[in-house]
């Protein structure tokens, strides 16, 4: 009778023990099996991935269209979906844009907790002609009020338009001067992190169900890591 007594506890032990085991190896078994499925932090599934871990986008400092400053850091716990385009561009940038306001409103349909923590900015190459005024009214005409716009000094566009390596030309001193001239810019759209770490680009022939699709799949995979990384946290620590 007193052996049975005292050796309850050290029964429970033991069996406490065994579950705690079990749930720790189910627990990182289910993480193993998610990441499997997820690819690995360096081999993620997305074909419009740059490979090598290559960063797009970065500090910058620019004004928005309330003449506001603004920074890449104002954007942190919100995904950046970015394009550099001009407000005079005949055809390349509005189709751009609405490509982008067309993958949001797709996404917004199914899934608005989704849609509503990205953010559409619109980074001008052309400072010279388009002030915080201009991207304004363009915003107006062409129903781009959703946009985040941004323009900035010379320096302050060249700078940011390094970060993301996008290339334009910038007009002579005669087409300054009549102000009338085009500008040939690369034309992806970019993607980052709620970190502000690039996520992806969608290139121009890609549809806006495509690249609502994507969307939709870099903030389901990035919510996925982050409550992974968090399991694993209180695992470690328990
Ligand atoms: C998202 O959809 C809801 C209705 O489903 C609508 O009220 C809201 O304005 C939409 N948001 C955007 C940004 O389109
Ligand atoms: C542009 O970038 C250079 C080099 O990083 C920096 O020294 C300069 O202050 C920046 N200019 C502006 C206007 O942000
Ligand atoms: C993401 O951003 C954070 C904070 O800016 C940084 O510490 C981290 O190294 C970045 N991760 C990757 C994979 O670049
Ligand atoms: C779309 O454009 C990208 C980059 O310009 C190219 O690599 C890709 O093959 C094109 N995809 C299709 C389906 O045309
Ligand atoms: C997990 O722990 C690391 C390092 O302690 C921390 O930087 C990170 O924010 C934690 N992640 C979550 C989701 O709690």
């Amino acid at each position: 009778m007193n052996f049975v007594t005292a050796a309850v506890p050290v029964i429970l032990l033991a069996i406490s023990g065994v579950y705690y085991y079990l749930d720790l190896s189910f627990r990182k078994r289910n993480r193993e099996i998610q990441q499997k499925i997820l690819g690995s932090k360096n081999d993620r599934p997305t074909s419009n991935k740059i490979a090598g871990g290559i960063q797009l986008g970065g500090p910058f400092t620019l004004v928005d269209t309330q003449g506001k400053v603004v920074e890449d850091t104002d954007f942190r716990g919100k995904w950046m979906f970015v394009y550099f385009g001009f407000t005079h561009c005949p055809d390349i940038c509005p189709t751009e844009m609405r490509k982008m306001k067309a993958a949001l409103r797709l996404l917004n349909n199914t899934h608005p907790d989704i849609a509503s923590r990205i953010v559409p900015i619109f980074i001008t190459v052309d400072p010279t002609r388009d002030s915080c005024e201009r991207i304004a009214e363009y915003f107006k005409q062409d129903g781009f009020e959703s946009f985040v716009g941004l323009t900035g000094t010379t320096e302050q566009i060249k700078n940011a338009s390094k970060q993301y390596r996008v290339f334009y030309s910038a007009p002579d001193a005669a087409e300054k001067e009549n102000k009338d001239y085009n500008i040939d810019h690369s034309v992806f759209i970019y993607l980052q992190d709620p970190e502000g770490n690039f996520s992806q680009y969608f290139s121009s022939n890609q549809t806006s169900a495509k690249v609502s699709e994507l969307l939709k799949g870099s903030v389901e995979q990035y919510d996925q890591e982050r409550l992974l990384e968090k399991e694993g946290n209180e695992t470690e620590t328990k």
